[in-house]
């Protein structure tokens, strides 16, 4: 497995292109399914999720062309299961069961399994879709879901934790095909929910009121091939910003979409961080020692959970204390004891982790143990005295484009070491 290696200290200045999101591509990559004819998806970042999604989707019957930064998907018939070995390495591959049930009528699919991040559970999706008409039935691990004709229903959305977005993305895709019209509430309102009704209206569904809590569909009888540009990835913006922040440097985001980093960038600012806008680029520089803030994480437009980690480090860093609290996912702490082998204040009270920053971090061996949790150690040995090794970087491969050669771009001092 390769690992990074930073000699901490560089302050990161230049330019960097913010990808397409991750998490926006991975559902419009399983909208294809949803119809026979050819799709094409621009501004696809090169993501190891990426590759594994084409995979699923090539396992399903699907042919999956990438050309550059695009992906040619074509679906023309659609055959086989959700299998566990392919299922169960990405989460996000649950919304494949919505576009699926919607197309052939049934479906099976392997049930996930939860994650280091928590035990992310899937009842909003079945519930959603049994709303639907789809009798549902769990077998051996596996989903299976039949819906002769699926019907349009007022149904509601939210849980214990407020609205999913994935389950969002599946019961969309169902009802696009389904008789009549379905109305969700308390959909999830993230941008990536927007990004994927766009892809869906582009294919002849009829979907309106996406990126608020009410979504609207009205069922069409077939739907075609599209084309379409995947939205700017936010949280990648998110953690250069804050990377930008901790170094303690000048960074300029290009292609980053400050109407969807609002929560972020308003944390940042309150946090001493300068940012202005250059165009349409967004400019992260530090005018000022940083104030401890703050954060709670919540659905969309609140704190994203996915900046969560980063934004601790920069806490780390700042004299003072700071409570964070993460409502979305409850063990997405993970980062919290690699960040004390680097020397940080960090102590866990229930859901909020109580950060007493200030103390120069030093580098360390550490373990990256999911994605977000990964990019934080990343920033935390960017700003750290001496030599990070962050062990297991195939969590960032997975969401984050080169990130070590954008970094090193920007002036950070890192080598990517290959597992030989
Ligand atoms: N939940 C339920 N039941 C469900 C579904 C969700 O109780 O049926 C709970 C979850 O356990 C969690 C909360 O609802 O407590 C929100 O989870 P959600 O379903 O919104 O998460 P998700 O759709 O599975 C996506 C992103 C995550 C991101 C979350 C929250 C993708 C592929 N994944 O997951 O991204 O953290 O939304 O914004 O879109 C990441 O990129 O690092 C990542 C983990």
């Amino acid at each position: 497995m390769d690992s990074f290696l930073i000699k901490g200290g560089a302050p990161l200045h230049g330019d960097v292109a913010i990808g397409g999101a991750k998490n926006a591509v991975l559902p419009i990559m399983a909208a294809t399914l949803l119809t026979p004819e050819p799709c094409v998806i621009h501004r696809v970042p090169n993501l190891s999720d990426v590759q594994f999604m084409s995979k699923i989707l090539a396992s399903l019957g699907a042919e999956v062309k990438p050309q550059g930064h695009s992906l040619a998907i074509r679906a023309a018939k659609i055959k086989g299961v959700g299998d566990y070995d392919l299922i169960r390495k990405m989460r996000g591959s649950i919304c494949i069961l919505g576009p699926l049930l919607a197309r052939q009528g049934h479906a099976i699919v392997s049930l996930p399994g939860g994650c280091v991040i928590g035990a992310r559970p899937i009842d909003l999706h079945l519930k959603g879709l049994k709303e639907l008409g789809a009798k549902i039935r769990i077998d051996s691990g596996y989903i299976h879901v039949r819906a002769r004709r699926l019907a349009g229903n007022a149904l509601f959305l939210g849980g214990r934790c407020g609205p999913t977005v994935l389950g969002t993305a599946n019961v969309m895709m169902a009802a696009v095909l389904a008789d009549g019209v379905t109305i969700i509430e308390s959909a999830a309102c993230e941008p990536e929910v927007i990004d994927l009704a766009d892809f869906l209206n582009a294919m002849g569904a009829r979907v309106s009121g996406a990126g608020g809590p009410t979504i609207t569909i009205t069922g069409v009888k077939d739907l075609h091939g599209a084309e379409h540009e995947v939205i700017a990835d936010r949280i990648e913006a998110a953690t250069f910003a804050i990377a930008a922040a901790a170094t303690n440097g000048e960074v300029t985001l290009h292609g980053a979409r400050a109407d969807h980093m609002r929560a972020v960038l308003d944390k940042l600012r309150e946090a001493g961080v300068k940012i202005e806008r250059i165009g349409p680029a967004l400019k992260i520089s530090r005018n000022a020692r940083l104030k401890p803030v703050d954060i709670t994480t919540l659905p969309y437009s609140g704190f994203p959970t996915d900046a969560q980690a980063q934004m601790m480090v920069l806490m780390t860093l700042t004299p003072g204390i700071s409570i964070i609290t993460e409502r979305i996912f409850e063990s997405r702490f993970m980062h919290v004891s690699e960040l004390a082998r680097l020397g940080a204040d960090i102590a866990i009270e229930g859901p909020s982790a109580i950060v007493k920053g200030g103390k120069p971090l030093s580098g360390a061996p550490v373990m990256a143990s999911d994605l977000r949790a990964s990019a934080a150690l990343v920033i935390a040995g960017l700003a750290a005295r001496g030599s990070t090794q962050v062990n297991r970087v195939y969590h960032i491969d997975r969401g984050y484009e080169q990130m070590d050669v954008k970094l090193r771009k920007l002036g950070a001092r890192m080598e990517r070491l290959e597992e030989t």
